[in-house]
């Protein structure tokens, strides 16, 4: 059997990443900073699935918090298959309507999370000659969306190119590039989401089920859907001046919905 960790499990992408690969029969370790929250979840997926189902309270924007899922993926003797790189989150404002702390707080768990989790699980794979981490980006990462966009697009980057100084080791590393998915993400975040046209909307489970494929199939960026996929041929195409313009307006209205 093998185990998988995913980080922001218990909502939204996480947790259809969760459900997905239990019902596959892989053990979880579930990480996320509401323990009531965690511990109902491993215990459903526990008596649905039958699979073993850990639960590890870690606030990855602190350095308790990722140092103790460095050391749960750095130990050997309980060998973590499958990293998934999924907690994140949106900062209410534009730049500069945010303030540092939050505009840091946001870096650490999108980038410096992403990069020690990803090198403390691939550092273990590499020995074992195989492994997998999947780290969540977004399309934002290919249009001027922000420091948000910024951060995905460092994602984006990251994976890549230890994906290719990897390639060989038997350890597969994606970035995965989702639009725009109905969780908690929004409203956590205080953005409206009236402006976002409904065929824009994909389902998790959906976009999980093919980013476990893309995986399987060696991708080192998945964009899980075709119509996305058709969009960012656009945006290949596009000015980045009218990409500003149109990526501002899509879904980036802040304050009560
Ligand atoms: N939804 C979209 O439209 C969309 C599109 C593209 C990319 N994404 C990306 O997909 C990923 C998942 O987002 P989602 O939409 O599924 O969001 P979500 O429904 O809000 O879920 C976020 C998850 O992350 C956890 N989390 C948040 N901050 C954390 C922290 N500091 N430490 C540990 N866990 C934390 C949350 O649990 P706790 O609050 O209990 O910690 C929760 O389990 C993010 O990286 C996001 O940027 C989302």
């Amino acid at each position: 059997m093998t185990t998988a960790l995913i980080t922001g499990s218990t909502a939204g992408i996480g947790a259809a990443f969760a459900r997905r690969l239990a019902a596959q029969g892989h053990n979880l370790v579930l990480v996320a900073r509401d323990t009531k929250r965690l511990g109902e979840q491993a215990t459903e997926l526990h008596d649905r699935h039958g699979i073993e189902a850990d639960v590890l309270v870690a606030d990855l924007s602190t350095e308790a918090g990722i140092t103790a899922v460095e050391q749960r993926l750095g130990d050997r003797t309980h060998p973590v298959d499958l990293l998934v790189n999924n907690a994140g989150f949106g900062n209410k404002g534009r730049y500069l309507e945010v303030s540092m702390a939050d505009e840091l707080t946001m870096l650490k768990v999108h980038i410096e999370a992403v990069l020690r989790l990803t090198s403390a699980a691939t550092e273990s794979m590499r020995s074992r000659g195989r492994g997998g981490v999947i780290n969540v980006a977004s399309v934002a990462a290919f249009v001027p969306r922000g420091t948000y966009g910024a951060s995905k697009a460092w994602v984006v980057q990251f994976t890549q190119g230890a994906a290719r100084d990897l390639s060989g080791s038997g350890v597969r590393l994606m970035a995965l590039c989702p639009g725009f998915v109905r969780t908690e993400f929004h409203q956590r975040a205080g953005m409206g989401t009236d402006n976002i046209p409904g065929w824009m909307w994909l389902d998790a489970d959906k976009l999980v089920a093919t980013a476990l494929a893309d995986l399987a199939r060696g991708k080192t960026v998945s964009i899980p859907d075709p119509r996305y996929k058709a969009l960012m041929g656009v945006v290949k195409l596009t000015p980045r001046g009218l990409l500003g313009g149109m990526s501002s307006r899509t879904g980036r209205k802040y304050g009560p919905q």
